[in-house]
């Protein structure tokens, strides 16, 4: 079967699209997934991430310089994979980010509940909105990412998020040091053992969680 291609945006830089994307490909291929991440930023932070380590248990390739072509680049590629996951660069009218959404089944966009993200995030909305002209299957959902629970602030914008017209996954990331400890190791948040045994409870759930929605 061809793999389902999960799509990770936002143009707000800094939002965490390269940590889900990795974190959630990282999840995906722990428990068996074939599973390849599409590196499209030429930031390379993806790519960066694996080769910290080594062992990173998902392909990661850098397909940055396909830009508006990288849906053809990959279409040749789904048979061989479960999942894609594409990370894309900070930007939301770019051929890259129409190329990554008219392939995707799924867009997710983490948002860090502080206004600013919100309000530069409702651009990445408009950018979903319309690439389901040409791919009208597209879902969509966001992801709250940096999450500070015991923050009022937090609570006050996470309340405004339902207003944004993308549905919510249940899992959301908690701000963790283990999710940055991943990146400089090179791994997932399952490889780092105990000490992360709860952001790695989390990072499962959101896989989960994506299974479900993609069938
Ligand atoms: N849940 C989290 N907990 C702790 N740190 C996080 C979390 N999510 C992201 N970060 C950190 O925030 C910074 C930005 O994250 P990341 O690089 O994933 O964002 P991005 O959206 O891909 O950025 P860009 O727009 O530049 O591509 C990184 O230093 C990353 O380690
Ligand atoms: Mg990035």
């Amino acid at each position: 079967m061809s793999a389902r291609v999960v799509a990770v945006t936002n143009l707000k830089g800094g939002a965490g699209k390269s940590t889900l994307a990795m974190l959630l490909a990282g999840a995906l291929a722990e428990t068996g997934s074939r599973v390849l991440v599409a590196d499209a930023d030429p930031q390379n932070t993806a790519v960066r991430w694996a080769a910290n380590g080594g062992g990173f248990p998902a392909r990661v390739e850098d397909l940055s310089a396909e830009e508006g072509r990288l849906h053809k680049a990959l279409r040749k590629r789904l048979d061989a994979y479960d999942y894609v996951v594409i990370d894309t660069p900070p930007q939301a009218s770019a051929p890259v980010i129409d190329s990554a959404l008219r392939l995707a089944r799924l867009a997710l966009v983490p948002v860090i509940p502080s206004p600013p993200d919100l309000w530069a995030s409702l651009r990445t909305r408009a950018a979903i909105e319309q690439a389901r002209g040409r791919n009208p299957g597209l879902a969509a959902r966001v992801v709250v990412n940096q999450l500070q629970l015991n923050t009022l602030l937090a609570q006050e914008v996470l309340a405004l998020l339902p207003q944004f017209g993308i549905p919510l996954m249940a899992a959301q990331l908690k701000s963790r040091t283990a999710y940055r400890q991943a990146a400089a190791q090179g791994t997932t948040v399952r490889a780092l053992g105990a000490r992360a045994a709860i952001a790695s409870l989390e990072i499962e759930a959101l896989a989960r969680e994506v299974r479900d929605l993609l069938g």
